[in-house]
């Protein structure tokens, strides 16, 4: 039996990956803030895995990770996917000092202390993944506390992978592009949502990574 835990799988591209992951020898631990868009999620994937946990935390507060970890327990996890993020897009001289903490939290302080409870206690073989970004990579006018966040985990699990190599646990990055969910409801400007990568096509990507994942856990 696989223990995989998804933050962020109320929607979008968590609950795509629910979807993907879902397995009769697999119990997915779905993480979300809105009750009624997890528990869809639950209703997705529950025929076809062994079982479902909903946990429903905000991630943006110490609190809500230490409630989430509290609730996941002590047995040990083989899949632990950082997803759950949050994007403010805007003038960096525009945003705000709370803004700026809340990004930081979600994207950042959510998934270092996931990891760091969660790898002590995981198999050689296992798997951190973490939902990234093309802003991991490179600098995109209006997104800096975006891309600030995603270069953080970058550079954060880039050495977090070579501390855990000799403990056989991969530390994997996602990078997908513009894929259309929810997150662009809140951005302003113009952009071509019906050209982005649809959630419901699962994006490649990222169901090929996370596979990847999986797959290591049968070595
Ligand atoms: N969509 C894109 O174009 C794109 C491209 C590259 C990377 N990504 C990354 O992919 C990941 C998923 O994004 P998405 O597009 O699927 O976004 P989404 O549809 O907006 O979903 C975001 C998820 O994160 C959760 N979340 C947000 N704030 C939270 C908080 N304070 N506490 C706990 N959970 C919180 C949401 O939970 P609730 O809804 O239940 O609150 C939701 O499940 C993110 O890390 C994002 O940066 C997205």
């Amino acid at each position: 039996m696989k223990r995989i835990l998804i933050t962020g799988a109320s929607r979008g591209i968590g609950r795509a990956i629910a979807e993907k992951l879902a397995a009769s020898d697999v119990t997915l631990l779905l993480h979300g803030r809105d009750t009624i868009a997890l528990a869809a999620t639950c209703k997705s994937v529950q025929s076809r895995c062994a079982e479902t946990v909903k946990l429903i935390h905000d991630l943006a507060t110490d609190k809500g990770v230490a409630n989430l970890i509290a609730q996941v327990g002590s047995d040990p996890l083989d899949v632990l996917i950082n997803n759950a993020g949050i994007a403010v897009v805007k003038p960096f001289r525009e945003i705000t000092p709370d803004e700026w903490i809340q990004t930081i939290g979600v994207n950042v302080t959510a998934p270092f202390l996931l990891i760091q409870r969660f790898v002590c206690q995981m198999p050689p073989g296992s798997s951190v993944v973490n939902i990234l970004s093309i802003a991991a990579k490179t600098g995109f006018a209006n997104w800096s506390a975006y891309c600030m966040s995603k270069f953080a985990l970058e550079g954060f699990s880039q050495s977090v992978r070579e501390e855990l190599r000799d403990h056989r646990i991969r530390v994997l990055n996602i990078y997908p592009a513009a894929t259309n969910t929810e997150i662009w409801d809140d951005v302003s400007g113009d952009w071509p949502r019906q050209k982005m990568i649809s959630r419901f096509q699962t994006p490649p990507e990222i169901c090929d990574h996370v596979d990847l994942a999986i797959g290591s856990l049968s070595k």
